[in-house]
């Protein structure tokens, strides 16, 4: 069979196995540092292995490394199938999978190091930011020759969302880390005061708003019917969804600033807007989960729609929350607190790293010509995952609320009710909670690592060649 007939399955095959392989390293460092947050002596005095440097290196490894895997596994993957179209430009494609692996392991030698810009999800110094800009243009390049040369007349809802992701981002990135390089490992913004901040956070919202969320959705509109073997609930409300989001997301960010020096009306916009994201966020979860109707019974026996339709609930739950702490007041108690942290983890261990797995263990069997090695592993995985995510985000929400509302308790004559410490020692109990929540998490995704080993371990690699059909 010719080769430009047949589907570029190696590119994402390689990126699928690295998003199993980052999410454990990613996980393993988020439970390190839940460890040293309630015993900080898990630091061991040792400069490379503090909080202040470990936590970058979670956050990057948990999003970029493992949900970035993610989402150029299943764009390549889905980009293909929809637009009946060989990947375009494959040594590009060659280059991204090796171009991106080179910025991970820059990050896990860099940020252990302390070398840091200190812009929070922006850390990464100028020369790996460089090489992120040219992966990037070139993801861009493939993404967008494969939509050109479809052989489809339309062009499917899911490709969309993963455009406007690419699209996105990469004007994110090149705003925000605009700096002048001092030395090769140190760079100074060219933003300052309240404009740097206001721009960190118009990037870092907005990294929440098309890294972790446009892209997953992009996910959600593929695999769900393809699970499920239903159509989309709606395809018109697909692309009212799709238009609303990220005409509403891009105006959200000053939410993360509230109370600073940011002029008032900018918060006051922020907060209106993130109201208002709360519409086209739940038409998207509502058409996510209504794809099942008639077809709900397929819950109870396939775990792998299960862990679709589960995180499909959570990016319901944590875009409900969201604009909920977006108001003034709400954030007032919330800001500086763990709630910020339980919200994050619903939707990140919700919604992005369920959505990974489940997207996974419909992908990897296909991409290997294999059935899975064991359904039962699948289902142990899934009640891991969902007692971690309970176990993390409970805690979390009452250490927050009550962290915020010890804060503020004044006595009669003005003065703290409680000191900063007693805060401090009143939310010990939570956070043994959260590393408990987080090692049943981590010991589901190792769980899962072994049943794709099982299921991959010794498989031919003639399934490169499946021919792309032709209309
Ligand atoms: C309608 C959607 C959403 C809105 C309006 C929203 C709003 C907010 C608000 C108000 C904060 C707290 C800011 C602060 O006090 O510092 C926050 C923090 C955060 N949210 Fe959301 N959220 C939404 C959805 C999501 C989703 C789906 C995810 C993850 C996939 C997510 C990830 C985060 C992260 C990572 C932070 C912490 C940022 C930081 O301070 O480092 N959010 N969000
Ligand atoms: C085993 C699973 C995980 C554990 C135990 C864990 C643990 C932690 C801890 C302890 C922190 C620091 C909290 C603090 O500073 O108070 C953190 C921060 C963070 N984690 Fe995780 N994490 C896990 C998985 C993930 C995943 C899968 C994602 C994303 C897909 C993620 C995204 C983040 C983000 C964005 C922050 C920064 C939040 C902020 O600045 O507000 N984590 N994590």
């Amino acid at each position: 069979m010719a080769e430009t007939e047949t589907y570029n399955y190696t590119v994402v095959r390689q990126f699928a196995i690295m998003t199993i392989v980052w999410g454990v390293v990613g996980m393993l460092v988020g439970v390190v540092i839940a460890s040293q947050m309630a015993w900080p002596a898990l630091n061991f005095d040792t400069p490379w292995l503090s909080f202040g440097r470990l936590r970058p290196l979670h956050t990057n490894a948990v999003i970029f490394a493992f949900g970035g895997s993610a989402l150029f596994s299943t764009s390549y993957y889905i980009v293909q199938r929809t637009c009946h179209a060989r990947l375009f430009a494959g040594k590009l494609a060659a280059f991204t999978f090796w171009g991106w692996q080179l910025v991970i392991l820059s990050a896990v030698i860099t940020l252990p190091m302390g070398i840091t810009t200190s812009k929070e999800y922006a850390e990464l110094e100028w020369p790996i930011d460089i090489l992120i800009t040219l992966v990037w243009v070139s993801y861009a390049i493939v993404f967008f020759g494969t939509i050109i040369k479809r052989k489809t007349p339309h062009i499917y809802v899911a490709n969309w969302f993963f455009g406007a992701f690419i699209l996105v981002v990469a004007l994110l990135h090149v705003v925000n880390s605009a700096a002048i390089p001092v030395s090769m490992f140190k760079s100074y913004s060219v933003y300052s005061g309240a404009q740097d901040a206001m721009v960190q956070w118009w990037y870092g919202h907005n990294a929440v708003g098309f890294f972790l969320t446009a892209g997953f959705l992009g996910m959600m509109y593929y695999f769900v019917p393809k699970q499920a073997n239903r159509p989309v609930y709606s395809y018109r409300l697909s692309v009212v969804h799709f238009w609303a989001l990220i005409f509403t997301y891009i105006w959200a960010g000053p939410h993360h600033l509230h109370y600073t020096a940011l002029p008032d009306w900018t918060q006051s916009l922020g907060m209106v807007f993130s109201l208002i994201l709360l519409a086209p966020s739940w038409g998207g979860m509502i058409n996510g989960i209504m794809t099942l109707s008639g077809a709900w019974q397929k819950l109870r026996t396939d775990p792998i729609l299960r862990f679709l339709i589960v995180s499909v609930s959570f990016y319901g739950m944590s875009t409900f929350e969201g604009p909920m702490m977006a108001i003034k007041t709400v954030n007032a108690l919330s800001h500086y607190t763990d709630w910020t942290i339980g919200h994050v983890h619903s939707g990140a261990l919700g919604w992005v790293a369920m959505i990974s797995m489940g997207a996974m263990y419909y992908l990897i069997p296909r991409l290997f010509d294999r059935k899975i090695y064991s359904l039962q592993l699948i289902e142990v995985h899934f009640w891991l995952a969902t007692l971690g995510i309970v176990l993390y985000i409970a805690s979390m929400w009452v250490s927050g609320v009550m962290q915020g509302l010890m804060w503020r308790a004044v006595n009669a004559d003005g003065t703290l009710t409680y000191s900063f410490v007693e805060s401090v020692q009143a939310m010990h109990p939570f956070y043994i909670v959260r590393f408990l929540g987080g090692t049943f998490f981590l010991v589901g995704m190792l769980v899962m690592a072994y049943n794709i080993w099982r299921t991959i371990e010794g498989a031919k690699p003639a399934i490169a060649a499946i021919p792309a059909p032709a209309h």
